[in-house]
């Protein structure tokens, strides 16, 4: 059976036709925004209609970033879109007027499953997902299965408190993990250098078109690859804390694989080997106990809508 996958960032959804083997058959994307829930309703709904005109599709998978009901039907809650006991099934369907099978996943759930299933973890049975995008998202997946706690809202990494007093965060908490290894803390922090210290930041202001606020997390990994060097040190400083917590994480966790994707993913080893290093530095026991690797996610951006799809089927 084919299904149709949906993944909601922040600024654009993005789907997808996927079909047994997670395949990407067709693709197609929509501009949203974080304030217009209603409007990511109609443009789950247009991207639907568009794709099912050409194939035959038994069920639809979205990926929302927030905390996803158990009966995979609702947000409970987002920290980064303006969903609040959002019945989202209910309201894509009534749009639709059609009760094709729709079911909800949390967007880093859905990624570290596509992982599991089809790429980087295919060959291991424990793994963790980190997804550093807007949010820092998790999946955890232990003996072959989802983890999804007693809720559904389980592997909410990114709201692991590190920094006591630390940086505000859209959950409504302070020090979460979410404002040092993500997007946007990273966009935050370049900004600040922007303004504080001009003098090493002309390559990045350059790229923002000499507007600080224009500044996005692509320009910096443009800047990093060009080797500049404020640019790097900001990635590396984002990989230090995506180590560190990593570590902690695996204290819990234990997993044989910790997988990293979001589109901050895409600077690859600029971010990975300071994290690499930071894991090494803080992991407990280590030398004494076998030890996971960190890899970039193999499905890149296509994870979330490819394990969305795979999961409403199922
Ligand atoms: C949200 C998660 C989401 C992650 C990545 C976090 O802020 O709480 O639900 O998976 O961002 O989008
Ligand atoms: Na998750
Ligand atoms: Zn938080």
């Amino acid at each position: 059976m084919h299904a149709i996958g949906v993944d909601i960032g922040g600024t654009k959804i993005a789907a997808g036709v996927v079909d047994e083997d997670g395949t990407i058959l067709a693709k197609t994307r929509r501009d949203t925004s974080p304030d217009d829930v209603a409007g990511i309703d109609q443009a789950i709904a247009e991207v639907y209609l568009e794709l099912s005109g050409s194939y035959e599709v038994g069920a639809v998978g979205v990926a929302a970033a927030g905390f996803v009901s158990a009966d995979r039907s609702s947000v409970l809650f987002a920290p980064n879109i303006a969903w609040r006991d959002y019945p989202l099934r209910q309201r894509v369907q009534a749009i639709l007027q059609d009760d094709v099978m729709i079911v909800v996943e949390n967007d880093a759930n859905a990624a570290g499953w596509a992982e599991f299933q089809f790429g980087a973890a295919r060959d291991v049975d424990d793994m963790l997902m980190l997804t550093v995008g807007t949010g820092l998202g998790g999946a955890i997946v232990s003996n072959g299965t989802l983890v999804r706690g007693a809720w559904g809202v389980a592997a909410e990494i990114g709201h692991m408190r590190v920094v006591p007093g630390g940086h505000y965060c859209g959950c409504g908490h302070e020090g979460c993990w979410e404002q040092y290894a993500s997007g946007s803390a990273l966009v935050r922090d370049a900004q600040a250098t922007l303004i504080i210290q001009p003098e090493r930041a002309a390559r990045l202001l350059e790229l923002a078109g000499d507007e600080v606020t224009k500044l996005t997390g692509p320009h910096v990994t443009q800047a990093a690859q060009e080797g500049d060097p404020l640019a790097v040190e900001l990635l590396a400083e984002l990989g230090r804390w995506l180590g560190e917590g990593a570590a902690s994480a695996t204290a819990l966790l234990d997993p044989a694989l910790i997988v990293v994707g979001g589109g901050v993913a895409d600077a690859g080893d600029l971010l990975l080997a300071p994290a690499r290093k930071a894991f090494d530095e803080q992991l407990s026991g280590r030398g004494h106990r076998p030890e996971a690797a960190i890899v970039v996610a193999s499905m890149r951006n296509d994870a979330g809508m490819v394990g969305a799809a795979d999961l409403a089927r199922r």
